[in-house]
This record gives C-alpha cells, structure tokens and sequence, in this order.
C-alpha cells in the first residue's frame, strides 16, 4: 500500500518542522510521501518517506515566472508528484490539457505523477461517476508515453473535506471500471478518509492506496490510520 500525505497549503516554518519531527517517528511497512508545500520542500529529510509535490509546472523551463519545472522537483529529491487535483481544477482553472502535458514532464524526469480524478455532487446525482473518470483519465493519458507508472487517484469532489465518503462498495464500482481500462496502474482513494472510516474503506479489493487532506495534518490520528492500513 502507499500513503500519500497532502498538506495542502498548511503549516509555517517553524510548525512543519516540527511536524516532520514528529512524521520521522512514523514506522510502516507501507510506502509513505509526503506532499509539504512548495516552500518546504528543501526542508525535507525523512528517512521514512518519500518526498512529493503537490503541482509541477506545465511548461518544461525558461520564461515562465513563478513556475516550478519537473526537471527542478527531481533536483530536489521529489519522486511523486500530485496533478489534476480538483482544487486546482477548480480555483487554477487547471483543463485536462494542462495535466497532460505535466504528466509526461513529469514521466520525463522520473517523477510518479498522481493523476486525481472524481465526480461532483452533480454528477454522482445524475449517474454520471463512471463517465466522468474515465474521460478525465482518457483526455489527461491519451498519447502519454509509458502510462503504467501513473498512479491514479479517485477523489469525489464531493467527499473531500467534508466528512462524507462513498461507501466500499460504491469506491470499488468506480476502481473496478478504472482497472478494466488500466489494469497495470496503481489506484488510490482520497476524501474525508478517517481513523474511523479506514477500516471499512481498506477491506476494498482494488485500493493500493490512500490520498490523505486533512487527517495528514493531525499526527495522533494519522498514526492511527497507518497502523489500521496494512494489507
Ligand atoms: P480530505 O482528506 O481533507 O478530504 O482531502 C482529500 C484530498 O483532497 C487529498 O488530496
């Protein structure tokens, strides 16, 4: 199993180090990343994770201010890196178009790209999850060389930061249609994930892998939750 960690845009300085101090006592036989805000990752240095990005620039490097480049990430030691969040879809306007490009940069240097998908309230109401993922997979891998090394998140928008998730059952509906199109990657679930829900939502037959929001901030309760996920 992998356990992604997403801080989002959360922590000071002087709080993340002392929260990776406290990261570093961590013990898994799972694979474990952290995605610290872009300031911080040149601070990191755990043993016992591996270091992620949340974003990666779409462009390849030169005249784009304020832009990080995949090939500057892999200098940094970053082997993951999250695309297509739905946060930065929707207040970066981030289109399909866009994450293709980063992912095959990414795929370029090295980097794991963690490609987010999922489906609004909206779309859940009318039926429509199934469609929605697999188009977004479809636009975001179509001509991607070498597309078994993505790893593909299944995030419901509507279940991120709101204490709501699909039931086991409903998550493995949607991974068992991802893994009939793309059999050879590793699939994950994100949103509102809980010490009190993982036990339920890891009994899945298709989940390589959690994406943690908010519980990733809160060390007790993370460490709770990496000790309830070993399969
Ligand atoms: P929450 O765990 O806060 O719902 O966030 C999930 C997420 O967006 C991870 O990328």
């Amino acid at each position: 199993m992998i356990i992604i960690l997403n801080n989002k845009c959360n922590f000071l300085l002087d709080e993340f180090l002392k929260y990776q101090a406290k990261l570093s006592q961590i013990k898994s036989n799972n694979t474990l990343v952290l995605c610290p805000s872009a300031p911080y990752l040149s601070k990191f240095y755990l043993k016992n994770f591996k270091l992620g990005s949340q974003n990666v620039s779409s462009y390849y490097e030169g005249a784009y201010t304020g832009e990080v480049a995949a090939s500057q990430l892999k200098d940094l030691g970053v082997s993951y890196c999250i695309v297509g969040h739905s946060e930065r879809r929707k207040y970066q306007k981030e289109t399909n178009q866009d994450i293709k490009a980063k992912i095959q940069l990414l795929i370029d240097n090295n980097i794991i790209p963690i490609l987010c998908v999922g489906e609004n309230q909206n779309e859940k109401n009318a039926h429509l999850t199934i469609v929605k993922v697999l188009n977004e997979l479809k636009d975001c891998l179509y001509e991607i060389d070498d597309i078994s090394k993505v790893i593909i998140a299944y995030e419901p928008i509507w279940a991120i930061g709101t204490g709501n998730t699909p039931t086991r059952e409903e998550i493995d509906a949607v991974l068992r249609k991802i893994k009939d199109e793309y059999p050879d990657n590793l699939l994950v679930y994100g949103g509102s994930l809980s010490e009190n829900n993982i036990a339920e939502i890891n009994k899945s037959t298709y989940i390589d892998g959690y994406l943690l929001g908010n519980i990733s901030l809160k060390i007790d309760e993370l460490t709770k939750l990496i000790e309830k996920v070993s399969k």
